[in-house]
């Protein structure tokens, strides 16, 4: 399906990278054009968390060159926004006013962090962490800051914290929720990591809400319904939303997220597809639509849209995994998990690592790992290929040598 008109592309992130990226491998040959309100080329978002940042750092984040863009014919948008869809005409119109015709469209518009509802908020030394522009303005106080206040015992929140943490300053973290990572692992885990961030000398509160955030003209002091914390940085990872407003100004079927079909397309429009955070989408792994926040997902979607539109279809069905670095803690999660499952945690043969598989009518369907690689992989490529794993399979065993005898049981039969 080659048009005249091109390919669109709505958001310079991961997933807009990789669509047109994987356009342009699949043989694509029309225009492609990728518009980012972004002033810089795609980067990784997954290091900004994980270090301190300074502007010599800007580079290392890239996913590729300037010269990648161009040896493709890929014309990139940089800082230009996309105001508006005229789905009718087929064309997206910028916050220039400038029109530019498409034959598809895809939105890869991502996420934004939900902004911390309190006074004080916007006072200096106050920062959410998405941007590569956020992660350096944090950069800049973070090796010098003395108190650190996190807001939030998310991946985010958990990631910075070690980061801080490393750079000698005194962390506490404030939850609202009773545990940490509560949108995001077990309760098993949720203790288990609890306790390790305490040991590296995090100072964990749960269950405690930010009432504000004083200082004079710069934060000093976080304001807690348990208290004072002095604070001379504050950052805040309390969630993200969906940027699909694009999507819903011009009609199309939004809900928490573009809503697409099992090939990505929107059900309302299919010349428009979503991709990426910005996406609510069916997967085989979930009940009902699922819209999922990871670079696997990122990647994968926006690949399988890329070659879709060169002329290859095929239904999303990748396995979603996830991770995060906190410190000298790996987490790895393969598959999707619901409160509902039953879980099995296992000690891995060193105290640093551990698993917690879940079943779901004695199958397993997603594997949380600690600091244990080889674990995660054969998680992964056992529900990839939805291969059968009860609960007396795993037991006193690993996935791994469970993969390891059914791989020579195959060979001998
Ligand atoms: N005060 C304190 N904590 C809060 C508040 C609040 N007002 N509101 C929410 N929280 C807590 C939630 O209970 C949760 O534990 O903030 C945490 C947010 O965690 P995540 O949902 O994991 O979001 P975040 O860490 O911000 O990550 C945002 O970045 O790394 C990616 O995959 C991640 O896409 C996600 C995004």
């Amino acid at each position: 399906m080659t048009s005249a008109a091109g390919v669109a592309v709505v958001g310079g992130g991961q997933a807009g990278y990789s669509v047109v990226s994987a356009l342009r491998g699949a043989g694509y040959v029309g225009p492609v054009t990728l518009f980012a309100d972004e002033p810089h080329l795609p980067y990784q978002r997954p290091p900004l968390s994980k270090n301190a940042h300074t502007e010599q750092d800007a580079v290392r984040v890239e996913l590729v060159p300037e010269s990648f863009y161009r040896e493709r014919d890929i014309e990139l948008r940089l800082g230009e926004r996309v105001t508006a869809l005229d789905t009718a005409a087929g064309a997206v119109v910028t916050g220039t006013g400038t029109r530019v015709p498409y034959g598809h469209l895809v939105l890869a518009t991502g996420a934004r962090n939900r902004r911390l509802p309190v006074p004080g908020a916007e006072l200096a030394g106050v920062h959410a962490l998405r941007s590569l522009d956020d992660a350096l303005a944090i950069g800049r106080t973070l090796t010098t800051a003395r108190d650190v206040v996190v807001v939030g015992g998310g991946f985010i929140g958990l990631e910075l914290a070690q980061v801080a943490r490393a750079l000698g300053a005194r962390v506490t973290v404030v939850e609202l929720a009773d545990r940490l990572l509560s949108r995001a692992v077990s309760a098993q885990l949720q203790e288990y990591l609890r306790e390790r961030h305490e040991r590296s000398g995090v100072r964990i509160l749960t269950g405690v809400g930010v009432r504000g955030i004083e200082g004079n003209g710069r934060v000093e002091r976080v304001a807690t319904d348990q208290g004072v914390l002095p604070a001379d940085l504050v950052v805040y990872g309390i969630g993200a939303v969906p940027r699909d407003e694009l999507a819903r100004a011009a009609g199309l079927a939004v809900e928490d997220g573009v809503v697409v079909d099992e090939q990505l397309r929107s059900v309302t429009d299919p010349r428009i597809s979503a991709v990426g955070d910005c996406a609510r989408h069916p997967h085989p792994h979930a009940d009902g639509l699922v819209r999922l926040e990871s670079v696997q997902n990122a990647t994968d979607q926006g690949t399988l849209v890329g070659r879709r539109i060169a002329g290859s279809p095929a239904p999303y069905r990748s396995l979603p995994w996830f991770w995060s670095d906190q410190g000298a803690i790996k987490l790895q999660i393969a598959g999707l998990r619901t409160d509902t499952d039953e879980m099995l945690v296992v000690p891995g043969d060193s105290p640093e690592r551990l698993a917690a598989y879940a079943f779901r009518d004695d199958r397993l369907v997603a594997v949380e790992t600690l600091n244990w690689p080889a674990e995660h992989l054969a998680a992964r490529r056992l529900l990839e290929r939805s291969a059968p794993v009860s609960v007396a399979d795993l037991a006193g065993s690993t996935l791994g040598a469970l993969a390891r005898a059914r791989r020579s049981a195959e060979v001998r039969s």
